[in-house]
């Protein structure tokens, strides 16, 4: 197995060169005032989102081909690595619009294209323990992910921004914030989606400017359950040859309050500690259970 790739500074955030080889054309992407962007810290509920708008847009199109990844039904921007399309060509070439795009970028750095064009932008954030818990797992399976290292160690590397997209606290601080002056932004929470999938699955299909009956949002709720999409291959990224999906499955668990399950008593006061100091000032709250 080739080495796994090292974490570095750039743009004052921490980084692998998967995320900066084609950083030009990241930068200068070039967006279409009906792109829409799926903005996420990793592992807070991306490919969820990304099913659910996927299925609201083109889930019924006739004669879309019904075998398409979700990677590829929803590129990854920043994405460069070897065995996958870059991440701009893939947006580039897809067939259907609206372009649904991935980031995990932080909010400083996304291409101001998308900005300028206006584009509807949809920000999932999850409580920064279950975050946490499923980075750690994900970093554990991810072969081109930096290695996890072990559980205690990982907890200090969170809080410190030592991961791949750099601190949560940052990220979802910094998309918070942008709500105030950027008002096509639908800001979600994983709990929310948890808690009541359909009523979220409204939410954003006012957001988009949809309407679908009924039967539809039924539909879609079906297809985008934990259940439905962790039996699903091209949902579950068992195709996808870069993760260990028998070190842990990429469709994990899909809860609320999995940390419960990996911090001790000693590592839980320490990190309500941080975390009341880090989110101080902020209005943004998370739930840690529902
Ligand atoms: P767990 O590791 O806690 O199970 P991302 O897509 O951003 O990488 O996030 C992956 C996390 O979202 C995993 O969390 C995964 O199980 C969870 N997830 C994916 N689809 C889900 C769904 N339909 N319902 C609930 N959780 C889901």
């Amino acid at each position: 197995m080739s080495e796994r790739p090292k974490l570095f500074e750039f743009e004052g955030i921490m980084l692998t060169h998967i995320f900066t080889d084609n950083w030009e054309k990241v930068k200068n992407f070039k967006a279409r005032p009906d792109d829409i962007l799926i903005a996420t810290y990793p592992k807070a509920g991306t490919t969820w989102l990304s099913e659910i708008v996927d299925q609201l847009y083109f889930g019924e199109m006739e004669g879309r081909k019904p075998n398409i990844p979700i990677y590829e039904r929803v590129p990854f921007l920043e994405i460069c690595v070897e065995g996958l399309e870059k991440g701009t060509d893939a947006v580039e070439s897809l067939p259907t619009s609206p372009r649904l795009i991935k980031t995990h970028l932080p909010v400083q750095l996304v291409p101001k294209s998308f900005w300028e064009q206006n584009c509807r932008v949809l920000y999932v954030a999850r409580n920064p323990k279950d975050n946490l818990v499923s980075f750690y797992h994900f970093d554990r399976m991810n072969k081109v992910q930096p290695e996890a290292g072990p559980w205690d160690k990982y907890i200090d590397k969170f809080s410190s921004g030592q991961l791949v997209f750099g601190s949560w606290y940052d990220h979802v601080q910094g998309w918070w914030n942008k709500r105030e002056t950027y008002p096509r932004m639908l800001y979600l929470f994983y709990e929310d989606m948890n808690e009541d999938l359909s009523r979220e699955i409204s939410r954003i299909s006012s957001f988009l400017g949809l309407s679908p009956s009924e039967k539809e949002k039924e539909r879609v709720t079906g297809k985008t359950k934990f259940e439905t999409m962790k039996s699903n291959s091209m949902a579950d990224y068992s195709t996808f040859d870069m993760m260990d999906q028998s070190i842990s499955p990429f469709m994990r668990k899909g809860t609320v309050g999995d940390w419960k399950n990996h911090f001790t008593v000693a590592q839980n006061a320490e990190f309500d500690e941080e975390y009341k100091r880090r989110m101080e000032k902020s209005t943004l709250a998370f739930r840690m259970e529902i």
